[in-house]
Order: C-alpha cells, then sequence, then structure tokens
C-alpha cells in the first residue's frame, strides 16, 4: 500500500529521495560543463489535462490553424539535400512542403502543389533539375520561377509574378532545416531561444544521420510524444534498463518563455527503485540493453576499483571513438551516458550530449488526430578532416511490423517497441474516459515537461 497522499511540502517541491542529478554529476571523473550545472523548473499548477485534446476533431482544427500553420517545426537534415535540386517532401495536417536547396548555399521551401490544378508536384524526396507536373507538365526551376506551360497561348493570365511557387520560411540550426508556413513568424532564432547554447559544445551540425525509421501509430501525435517525455514510465515499462538507469532521479527542466524543455536521466546508476544492484549487474544490463553505442554488447567485467558509471563512460569513450575517429578525453561521463533529451515544441525531440545522438520527431498523420507518423533518428559524428558521409534514406516500417523489424536501432528496437506497446490502448483509454474522469493528471515535476508542451499548445491555441 502506498496510496496514501505524500507528505506535502509546496507543490512542485517534492523529489525522490535519491542522490539528484547534480549530485551524481558531483561525482563525474570529468569537468562538467555549465550547461549541465543549470537547473530550471517552475511549478505550473496541476490541473487536469482534458481527453478531448487527445481525440476530438474541433481540437485538431484548432491546432492545425493555430499551431502546424504558425510554428517553426524541423523538416529534414542539411545533408539530406547537398546538391542543388536535392529535395525532401514534407507533409503535415494536409500541409506539403518541398524542402529544396535552390542554390549552393540557400534553402527553400515551396508550398508543394501546382499552381495550374493543384496535383502535387513530388510525393518523394528526390533530385531534379526542375519541378515538372505529372499531370499538364507545367514546370519550375528550382529557385521556384515558372519557365514552361504547355500551350502557352492558353494561359495568359498566368505570368512570371503569378506563377512563382508560394514559399514557407526556412531556416537552418544545428544541421537542420526548419520550416514555418507563416509568413509573419518570428525568425527561427528568436523561436529557438536560449536552445541553441545549450548545444553549442554539442555541435549536431558536426554529425549525420545515420539511422532513421519511420512508422505510423494510431495514436494522437501527443500520446506518442508524450511516451518519451519523461522516465516516470520506465519501472512499469522498462524493468530491464532499471539496473543501470536512474530512472526516479531524473532532473526535469522548463524555461519560461521558452519553446523547448529537457530531462537529464542519469545511466550507469541504478534506479533507486531497486532494493539491490552490484555495479556489475548495472554493467551487465547496460551491456545487454543500450543500444546507443555501437557494439555494446557483449560481456564486460568491472574492475573492482571502478564504479559502473565510469566504466561505462569509458567504455563509450572508446566505443565511440572507434566508431567516428574523434577522440572524447574531454567528454564527461555525462554527456558519453546520459539521456540529456530535449523537446522543441512541436515536433522536434534533440539529445545532447556524444553518445550517438538520438532525434525524435512525431506529427499527426494528415488529418487524422487518431494517427501519428512516429520517426527515431540516430546522428553520428565523423573525423572534420574526412568527407561528410551520406546519410541514410528513410526506412519505413510497415502497419504490421515492430521496431525492432529495424536491425540497424540495434537495443533500441525493443526498448521502443515497449513504449509502443503503451500507445494504442492510451488512445483507446482516452476514449474510454469520456465516461469517467475523461481528462488525464500529471505528476507536478516528472511530469512537468508534458504540462509544459501543453503550456505551449494553450499558448497558441488561445491566441488567434
Ligand atoms: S495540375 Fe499540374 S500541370 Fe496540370
Ligand atoms: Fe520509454
Amino acid at each position: 500500500m502506498n496510496i496514501q497522499t505524500p507528505k506535502v511540502i509546496r507543490a512542485g517541491e517534492a523529489r525522490c529521495d535519491a542522490p539528484t542529478v547534480q549530485e551524481i554529476l558531483d561525482r563525474d571523473t570529468r569537468p562538467i560543463p555549465p550547461v549541465l550545472r543549470k537547473q530550471s523548473y517552475t511549478y505550473v499548477g496541476s490541473d487536469d489535462i482534458p481527453a478531448e485534446r487527445y481525440f476530438s476533431r474541433d481540437w485538431h482544427d484548432l491546432e492545425v490553424e493555430r499551431v502546424w500553420k504558425k510554428v517553426w517545426q524541423m523538416a529534414c537534415r542539411e545533408e539530406e539535400i547537398p546538391e542543388v535540386g536535392d529535395h525532401v517532401v514534407y507533409d503535415v495536417v494536409g500541409m506539403s512542403f518541398l524542402v529544396v536547396r535552390s542554390a549552393p548555399g540557400e534553402i527553400k521551401a515551396f508550398v508543394n502543389a501546382c499552381l495550374h490544378r493543384g496535383r502535387k508536384l513530388r510525393t518523394e524526396d528526390g533530385a531534379v533539375a526542375s519541378f515538372r507536373c505529372p499531370y499538364h507538365g507545367w514546370t519550375w526551376d528550382v529557385t521556384g520561377a515558372l519557365t514552361e506551360i504547355p500551350c502557352r497561348w492558353d494561359f495568359p493570365h498566368i505570368d512570371a509574378e503569378n506563377g512563382r511557387l508560394p514559399e514557407a520560411r526556412v531556416g537552418t540550426w544545428g544541421g537542420f532545416v526548419f520550416i514555418n508556413p507563416d509568413p509573419d513568424c518570428e525568425p527561427l532564432d528568436a523561436y529557438l531561444g536560449e536552445l541553441p547554447e545549450h548545444f553549442r559544445r554539442w555541435r549536431l551540425e558536426d554529425c549525420y544521420k545515420a539511422v532513421h525509421v519511420k512508422k505510423r501509430m494510431p495514436a494522437n501525435w501527443k500520446v506518442c510524444a508524450e511516451a518519451f517525455i519523461e522516465s516516470y514510465h520506465v519501472i512499469d515499462t522498462h524493468p530491464q534498463i532499471m539496473p543501470h538507469t536512474a530512472d526516479a532521479n531524473t532532473q526535469y527542466d522548463n524555461y519560461e518563455g521558452q519553446h523547448f524543455n529537457r530531462m537529464i536521466t542519469p545511466m550507469g546508476v541504478p534506479s533507486p527503485h531497486l532494493d539491490e544492484c552490484s555495479g556489475q549487474q548495472t554493467v551487465d544490463a547496460m551491456v545487454n540493453t543500450a543500444g546507443r553505442q555501437v557494439g555494446a554488447v557483449g560481456t564486460l567485467s568491472l574492475p573492482g576499483d571502478q564504479t559502473a558509471r565510469a566504466f561505462m563512460a569509458e567504455v563509450a569513450r572508446q566505443r565511440c571513438a572507434a566508431l567516428t575517429g574523434i577522440a572524447y578525453d574531454d567528454a564527461s561521463d555525462s554527456e558519453m551516458l546520459d539521456a540529456i533529451q530535449y523537446f522543441v515544441f512541436p515536433n522536434f525531440f534533440p539529445w545532447g550530449g556524444f553518445s550517438p545522438n538520438i532525434i525524435y520527431r512525431f506529427r499527426p498523420d494528415g488529418n487524422d488526430p487518431e494517427s501519428a507518423i512516429v520517426e527515431i533518428m540516430i546522428l553520428h559524428r565523423f573525423d572534420p578532416s574526412k568527407p561528410r558521409p551520406m546519410p541514410v534514406p528513410v526506412h519505413e516500417l510497415r502497419d504490421d511490423q515492430v521496431w525492432a523489424d529495424a536491425a540497424e536501432l540495434g537495443g533500441l528496437g525493443a526498448v521502443f517497441d515497449q513504449d509502443m506497446s503503451n500507445i494504442p490502448f492510451v488512445q483507446e483509454g482516452l476514449h474510454a474516459t469520456t465516461v469517467g474522469k475523461n481528462a488525464v493528471s500529471l505528476g507536478n515535476y516528472q511530469e512537468s515537461r508534458i504540462r509544459d508542451l501543453h503550456r505551449n499548445l494553450e499558448r497558441y491555441t488561445q491566441h488567434a
């Protein structure tokens, strides 16, 4: 029985009775970068979230008009479109954009619809010299200028100006390309706020996309995103990672007025939920279930004079060095091991640190409020004196496949399948609750990033 109401100090101030992230960092074998030393948490209430936000058509329509048509969203990596004419198709809530390398140092995003009778110009990523509509052949160059109309004599009312492809705003950061459909939006720099400062040391622009797996999930995009935004679920969803995951110790940070938040979950330290766990058990669990350091499988013996965390951080340094050709001698244990995970509203989850950087992206699947596109990418660093490796194409899983079918995810595939196993039943339960509580409740601290996501949603949906 542990359902008595916990002793209340002030709301939002209660924490797990275990070493904090900062105390764990105090024992790191290397200097800790100041960005990991910062804590920023503000209690913003304990109100329930209405269930309808996860399935109602009206709420979805509001999100479309006031969020997806108004905010900056991650569209692709810059290295996916290195040459003029290379393009990626980014679809969201019925909108579609052609994100194109329009000149060597320039990227544009065109509305992916023919100005004749509206056919999508491209349905797949690729490389073209020009965009020729497959229906009647209207053609645009890669800068969006109309260059050909078959039977030109029949369209005297179309000229260079009204024949230009409409554009969305484009910005880049960290090797990612962002688009914003709103021509009057704030610049990307202002939207990202303090985020680039957090990543200054981790330089995601010096990485390339080594893994990209995509799958449709039968749930609202927020149900999916919220399955990856806290470590509270580890105890019941991923019990096998508890010997090496300090789940309840996690530090959650929100930032007033910003579009991002973060958490730091220490690895190589056992969960405080476990009564007993030896250092060797931590090492064993980590090599068997962790997937971020490629090749981290097999058996490793923990030397008697080392902590599991210091030992595994060194293993990670060696493995990452072998993988990338870069030395990681100055990287802290935290940067080599921990889940330093950021969320940039609404669709972008970049991980910090120096281990291969995981990236999640969640968005609605077309205009279905109960279906989402979920993507998992992994960025690898590379020796900057060598040519940038080519990014992988997207590996799209069918509805009947599981994430573990994507062998390139390594041990992470099975962990993601555990996360995904909840998602359809959360969606069903949110419908079921409409004759019951009709809302979800959130922990004040461990689920503060979910509340922060909804704070941003409200900020946009409540202001026309
Ligand atoms: S719809 Fe594109 S050329 Fe006719
Ligand atoms: Fe999980």
